[in-house]
């Protein structure tokens, strides 16, 4: 063993011993009526730490207090960055203030995908939500194609780059960022151990190259309570961004109940 790999497994030990508990998140992306998301929040009951939901806005404004009282933290799946105007179908920063929300999604795939947001679009986002008070949680993802082509790494050191880039040293310090490839998104097949632990060591050195510091960084792709525990093991994942398993409340309880073990 030569002493650049000592050296590396002697951080990522330092790393994992040091980090806080993983963050258990759910994105409910186009699912949970305001009925739904009241039964799901009975079954779940209360939880500790750092659990967060992104309900679709109507089942947010309903359930705020609600899912106060669980201690859940939440937040939208978008939003806009100007305070108001004419923007048919958008919410904004004031609306969400309202709710007393802490985190913001922001630049999920399926938005950049289906509703063309841009990295353009989005830095304004980021730059917003967080001069705004809020935390935000940032998507990036490569294509299968990307994956497949080698072009992945540049791709999300792009958007991470592009999308960050009016924030201060400070500022950057209410961002987290949620790797999620999009071929594993949905598709039950997450992304391998070796992939996540190589992709998250580099986003990580990427950060420090970038912005002098290291943001959270989550992992989402098709995250269940039969992976969770591997997948928060490796090195350098801070915890987890869900979409169909959060919506099952026995699952998801089960895979916050597997964070605090990991
Ligand atoms: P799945 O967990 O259903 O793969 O979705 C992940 C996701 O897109 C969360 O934002």
């Amino acid at each position: 063993m030569n002493r650049m790999n000592l050296d590396q497994i002697i951080h990522e030990a330092v790393v994992k011993h040091m980090r806080r508990p993983l963050i258990v998140a759910g994105n409910w992306k186009m699912n949970m009526t305001v009925r739904e998301g009241r039964e799901f929040l009975e079954k779940l009951g209360s939880v500790e730490g750092s659990v967060l939901l992104f309900p679709p806005y109507t089942t947010l404004a309903a359930l705020a207090p609600e899912m106060r009282r669980k201690g859940v933290l939440y937040g939208p799946q978008n939003f806009h960055y100007e305070d108001g105007g004419a923007y048919t179908g958008e919410i904004s920063i004031p609306m969400i203030r309202e709710l007393e929300c802490s985190c913001l999604l922001a630049g999920h795939s399926e938005r950049r995908t289906y509703y063309n947001e841009t990295d353009e679009a989005l830095s304004r986002k980021t730059a917003r939500g967080v001069r705004s008070g809020f935390q935000v949680m940032l998507c990036i993802g490569e294509s299968l194609e990307e994956r497949k082509n080698g072009r992945w790494q540049k791709k999300l050191i792009e958007q991470m780059a592009l999308d960050l880039k009016d924030l201060s040293f400070r500022e950057l310090g209410s961002v987290l960022i949620a790797y999620e490839p999009v071929w594993a998104i949905g598709t039950g097949v997450s992304a391998s151990l070796e992939e996540i632990g190589e992709t998250h060591r580099l986003l990580k050195l990427a950060m420090r190259e970038l912005f002098g510091r290291e943001l959270p960084l989550l992992y989402g792709g098709s995250v269940n309570e039969k992976n969770a525990f591997d997948i928060g093991s490796c090195p350098y994942v801070d915890g987890f961004l869900i979409g169909g398993a959060s919506l099952k409340p026995e699952k998801f309880r089960e895979i916050i109940e597997i964070s605090k073990r990991v």
